[in-house]
């Protein structure tokens, strides 16, 4: 190998920017949403600004992202750094190396040893990709990307996007990033089309959405969610150390382990402070999220499809487009990157009549009957819930073919003869008259091999002919990566949901994927199976609520198995977790609530749970943590005390006083029991006038120090006045000083419901 000259770097100049860089740097912006200069682009939020531009060689750079640049100082920018032993494209010296280059979209087999974000493997079984710049256009607004859920935006002077055009001229592969920056958020939405130009199929070996390489000394640390089922979204706070570090998911969802987000954090960044840098993958299947820190103190954060059981076959004019990466800059801490997401994904990601509307407290059987319950039980429950306040009544799991339990029936969609007489319809028509809406279960992914469906279409499944098909739950996954078998199914789906009032439909997805094969596909294209099967998801979602416009979705695999920002585009709420314990609860909401709004996060107070969790909690406890996120009850009303039911009552009117502050108001996590004995948290209306705080005690200790809460998000030249006890503060004293939190009760709960007085003397 030639080796470059071993001169120490800092006895070889750097480099200047590219000339043609800087002299199109001169001038000042427009005030457009992208500023174009030469080949340079800023992308500028209301705060923030990302940038990228064109080098020398064609090579596309990240220049900055991060808090906001008015002037760009071209002296200031990044310089080249020749160092030993770099390799470096043809025709250059080692100042151009792609090893320590700032990279936008790195390729596999050229001279970035780095992770790719593209593999391409060429019909002669090469692997080199070298895109180089090639053309970029501006567009006003958003596009909408083929086939999968993404941000949107209702007026085209929400958003402005950049659409950059990299060549690989010797493969004919035609790489098109799009970069969407937002005039009311501080997020770039980024993916990538990949077009084969050339003659000869080509294959698809990786493709990522979004790689970003940030400079040294940028990062320290980084965070992403990590758990199990019934122990979703446990929040990971790790030190990024040299080489490649990940997680992913490759059980066909998204998964309970572990979240499409993640975030890097800077070296003094915290909860409310410091720099941070959000990335989440719209998108419900098997992905990657991986952090690499090179040897020189560069981060390389990348987000995308997994490439673990991923090929992609392109034929000659086809193309590929990558799902969505939503990247999120923050210069105020973990807390106002979770701000932007809940902004953004509420109101430009989430869709339908619930997006911007109350949603109806929610009566579930599940957890007080099982699969064990009568239509004459059903609607006496129904009529108890509407007692209580409830507004939904919701059928879950058990309703169909001959499921008396979790053995068999998936597939077979039509009322279970003995349980429900009348019919979903006839029941539905019972609900209504108790005065609540109808919800009902369905699974429609999953088949059961004890159905008449799979008896019908043993081959329907996702399968690998003559091997052994793994169960789990004794269930099978549908293959709906096969339009014909996406068509029958909605056939049935439709007709049910056209033969009954069914205002609510919980969509449950109980299964991870294994022997992933697909009869309706030829062996070269089998490994595409598992993206193709979430596009057949995408699509029927995409016909389906379109056809019943007026449903509430609700979204559910197991609890939190499928909680992605994909899943969001179609159903605006998801069930959290199968776990409602209160306190385990709090942990999994707030980490959830990282990259989700809490109007997301399906919420209900249970009773105990003993083959979850034996741990009682009070019943307010239960009540305030639920009503904090898409709140429910699946509670035995028949055996709740009358005192018991009174305070059930006060708890639902609490909620639906406290809507919209709940579903809209900005969310401040103040504790959480990864790092504090308590956890609290509270939502302010975003011109301060009204808050919400919630505290609950972990284990209490005996004649332990005085608790305090500090607040946030509140005017400090205001008092406020507890809506509960008459109480007044001063605005600035909840800032600086905070609550005191009374009682010594483990799992005790305390609430304020503070609002804004008319200015003048308290
Ligand atoms: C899993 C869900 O998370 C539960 O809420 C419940 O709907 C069951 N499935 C029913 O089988």
């Amino acid at each position: 190998m030639k080796s470059t000259s071993m001169t120490p770097v800092n006895e070889i100049p750097p480099a200047p920017v590219e000339a043609a860089d800087a002299a199109a740097l001169a001038g000042s912006g427009s005030g457009a949403l992208i500023e174009a200069r030469g080949l340079n682009w800023f992308l500028q939020g209301p705060t923030t600004t990302y940038a990228l531009g064109v080098t020398a060689e064609g090579h596309l750079v990240n220049r900055h992202w991060g808090g906001r640049l008015k002037a760009v100082d071209t002296a200031a920018w990044r310089p080249r750094l020749a160092r030993p032993m770099l390799v470096h494209p043809a025709g250059t010296g080692p100042e151009v190396s792609l090893e320590t280059v700032l990279a936008e979209y790195p390729a596999a087999g050229g001279g970035d040893f780095r992770t790719p974000a593209i593999e391409v493997e060429h019909a002669d079984g090469a692997r080199v990709l070298n895109p180089l710049y090639a053309g970029h256009r501006i567009i006003r607004g958003k596009p909408a990307l083929s086939g999968l859920p993404a941000t949107y935006v209702e007026d085209d002077a929400e958003a402005e996007t950049l659409e950059i055009e990299l060549v690989d001229e010797t493969g004919g592969v035609r790489v098109f990033l799009l970069y969407t920056v937002f005039a009311e958020h501080d997020a770039i939405a980024r993916s990538v089309r990949i077009r084969n130009c050339g003659d000869t199929p080509i294959r698809l070996l990786r493709v990522l959405s979004a790689s970003v390489d940030l400079p040294e000394e940028a990062c320290a640390r980084w965070l992403h969610l990590a758990g199990a089922w019934a122990r979703e979204a446990g929040v990971v706070e790790a030190a990024i150390r040299p080489g490649l570090q990940s997680v992913e998911s490759r059980r066909g969802v998204s998964s309970h382990q572990h979240n499409p987000a993640f975030a890097l954090l800077g070296p003094d960044a915290a909860e409310e402070q410091g720099e941070v840098w959000g990335f989440s993958l719209v998108y419900s299947g098997n992905f990657l999220a991986a952090v690499e820190r090179e040897p020189y103190g560069l981060t390389r954060a990348q987000i995308g499809l997994n490439p673990a059981g991923f090929t992609w076959r392109l034929e000659p004019g086809g193309e590929l487009q990558s799902p969505e990466a939503v990247l999120v800059f923050s210069d105020a801490g973990v807390g106002a990157m979770s701000r932007t997401y809940h902004r953004l994904f509420r109101t430009r990601l989430a869709r339908g009549p619930y997006r911007d509307a109350a949603r109806p407290v929610q009566f579930n059987n599940w957890a007080v009957t099982y699969f064990d319950f009568t239509e004459t039980q059903l609607i006496g429950l129904a009529g108890q819930a509407r007692r209580i306040g409830a507004e939904l009544f919701v059928l879950d799991d058990g309703w169909f073919g001959r499921r008396d339990n979790d053995q068999s029936s998936l597939g077979d969609w039509i009322a279970h003869a003995r349980k429900l007489p009348n019919g979903v319809r006839g029941l539905a028509e019972a609900v209504n008259r108790e005065g609540l809406a109808f919800g009902l279960w369905l699974e429609p992914e999953m088949v059961s091999p004890d159905s008449d469906l799979h008896r019908a279409h043993p081959d329907w499944c996702l399968h690998v002919p003559g091997r052994e098909r793994s169960l789990f739950r004794a269930q099978l996954v549908l293959d709906f990566s096969r339009e014909d078998v996406r068509e029958a199914m909605y056939a049935r789906v439709a007709a049910l949901l056209a033969s009954a009032p069914i205002a609510h439909v919980k969509w449950d997805m109980n299964r991870y994927f294994t022997e992933v094969g697909s009869a309706g596909r030829e062996p070269g294209r089998q490994a595409e199976t598992a993206h193709r099967y979430v596009l057949g998801v995408y699509a029927f979602l995409e016909r389906l609520t379109r056809d019943f416009p007026r449903v509430l979705w609700e979204n559910c695999s197991s609890g939190g198995g499928r909680f992605d920002p994909g899943m969001l585009h179609y159903m605006p709420q998801t069930w959290t977790s199968d776990n409602s314990d209160a306190i385990s609860r709090v942990s999994i909401q707030l980490g959830t609530s990282l990259f989700y709004p809490p109007s997301t996060i399906g919420a209900h107070i249970t009773g105990m749970i003993p083959h979850q969790i034996r741990r009682q909690t009070p019943l307010r406890t239960r009540g305030l943590v639920a009503m904090t996120g898409a709140f429910g009850l699946q509670l035995n009303l028949p055996r709740l005390e009358a005192g018991e039911l009174a305070e059930v009552v006060e708890l639902v009117a609490l909620k639906k006083r406290l809507d919209p502050l709940l579903r809209t108001g900005d969310l401040y996590r103040l504790k959480d029991f990864r790092r504090d004995p308590d956890a609290a948290w509270m939502f302010a209306a975003p011109d301060a006038s009204e808050v919400f705080v919630v505290h609950v005690r972990g284990l209490v200790e005996a004649n332990g120090p005085l608790r305090r809460l500090r607040l946030r998000g509140l005017a400090p030249d205001r008092c406020y006045r507890d809506e509960f006890t008459g109480a007044i503060f001063p605005g600035e004293m909840l800032l600086r000083h905070g609550l005191i939190i009374a009682g010594n009760t483990d799992f005790e709960a305390q609430a304020w419901h503070l609002r804004a007085m008319p200015p003048g003397p308290a």
